[in-house]
């Protein structure tokens, strides 16, 4: 007779279990935990950087060009000089098609996507858009922020004491009710900070009618802006999943000026090496490109030039994103069957599989998150601060955590996980011994 699959065993809730059972577990458990701590390991799930590997996919940008290269390109601008204020053709092409945009719609910068939202706030700030007041001269200024969020842009709005509102995040991008509500009402909400596609931290991707309501908001200030942060524009594991051009829709719904997109190659080529855009309406690129004259004389063309002969193409830039996802993939599903394995039916929290970009969120239960963290750190794990992916670091529910499984290798990502479950059970149960007493 065929010998029967064994099923995984059905982990029981925590919160079913008797005060007996609890400190039976917790005490294994802070063994199990102890038995870590003693081993002194040092591992970090905090930070989405690519790994070594995946910025060796990259190498073959260096030989794009040598001593020998020409650097007077066919339409005149030699490549070496100064000029050219909004990039290199060639590499306007390619940020457009990451992003399906023109390359009118386009200025390529520096490395970095991050400064260009620093440097758009503070334009918001300091000079105004289409002729409005700065914000700077306005009594209150404010941003949405949908939540959990990426921790640098709420850093950027509150370095320049801007308020920041939490949206809540539902499966299909931020609540749109609320938004439209507050950007019809209220003339003092200047902007919103998006990431659509693969949202940092939760990996959600906005729904095609999240974007069309986005596109089509209709704010009290002249002045509201989308940040548009397209950072994992490309960034698949699995299949490809496209977005609506916010762009587009916008400018059919009458609000051609309201989105600013950001995008770079940071997790594409080399991070802090590659390349960023800004794209908007043509109006947007116009206003800006009067500020960067007095700003700079041109970014560094050298570099576009290297990654417009590295990507001919958006399929090129496809093709590289698969080996990526090679490497990342078996990362993320490593951290995910952990998850599954330790803590399925334990009713210690929740999380989703991302398609997509760089993190895992955790969802503990409420009042854990700043344990978990502070535990795993105990025991030789770095997690991303509990609170971060927040405006002002508060989780009004202290519940979320974000996994970034890129960076360490499989080995140490498992070392971790297996310490992270251990670490998110005692703190579970510590909170129920809690409740009970
Ligand atoms: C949503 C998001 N935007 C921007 C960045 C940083 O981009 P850049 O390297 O282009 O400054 C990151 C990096 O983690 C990110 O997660």
């Amino acid at each position: 007779m065929a010998k029967e699959a064994k099923q995984p065993k059905e982990l029981r809730p925590y919160g079913e279990m008797s005060q007996k059972k609890l400190l039976k577990e917790k005490d294994a458990l802070t063994q199990a935990y102890n038995d870590f701590k003693a081993r002194g390991l040092s591992l970090d799930m905090s930070r989405g950087k690519p790994s070594a590997q995946q910025l060796d996919l990259s190498m073959g940008i260096l030989d794009m060009l040598d001593g020998r290269s020409i650097m007077k390109l066919s339409h005149g601008v030699d490549v070496r000089n100064y000029g050219v204020l909004d990039g290199l053709p060639e590499a306007k092409e390619l940020m457009a098609d990451l992003v399906d945009a023109r390359p009118s719609q386009v200025i390529v910068l520096g490395s970095s996507s991050l400064n260009v939202m620093f440097d758009t706030v503070v334009r918001g700030m300091l000079v105004g858009f289409a002729g409005c007041k700065p914000w700077c001269k306005l009594p209150q200024v404010r941003f949405l922020c949908p939540v959990p969020g990426y921790d640098r842009h709420f850093a950027i709005t509150e370095h320049f004491g801007i308020d920041m509102i939490n949206v809540p995040m539902h499966h299909d991008g931020p609540d749109m009710d609320m938004i439209e509500k507050m950007v019809s009402t209220d003339d003092s909400i200047k902007g919103i900070w998006c990431v659509p596609k693969f949202t940092n931290p939760q990996g959600i991707v906005y729904s095609d009618e999240t974007i069309e309501r986005f596109a089509s908001l209709k704010p009290k200030a002249k002045d509201f802006r989308i940040f548009w942060d397209n950072a994992y524009s490309v960034h698949y594991l699995y299949e490809t999943i496209e977005i609506p051009n916010i762009l587009e829709l916008a400018a059919k719904a009458g609000n051609p000026d309201m989105v600013f997109e950001f995008v770079s190659t940071s997790k594409i080529t080399f991070s802090g090496g590659g390349l960023a855009a800004f794209v908007s309406s043509e109006a947007n690129v116009f206003e800006m490109k009067q500020t960067m004259t007095v700003q700079t004389i041109g970014y560094d063309k050298v570099n576009m030039l290297r990654h417009a002969k590295f990507f001919k193409d958006k399929e090129a830039v496809l093709e590289h994103m698969k080996k990526h996802a090679e490497i990342l993939r078996p990362k993320f599903e490593m951290v995910l069957s952990i998850l599954d394995r330790d803590l399925k039916g334990r009713d210690a929290g929740t999380w989703e599989s991302p398609r997509g970009g760089y993190f895992i969120t955790f969802e503990a239960q409420d009042g854990c998150a700043r344990r978990i963290v502070e535990l795993a750190k105990g025991a030789g794990v770095v997690m991303t601060d509990a609170g971060a992916p927040f405006p002002y670091h508060k989780d009004p529910h202290d519940s979320m955590i974000r996994i970034a499984p890129s960076f360490p290798t499989l080995e140490a990502l498992e070392q971790a996980t297996n310490i992270f479950t251990v670490c998110v059970r005692l703190a579970t149960i510590e909170k129920l011994l809690k409740e009970i007493e």
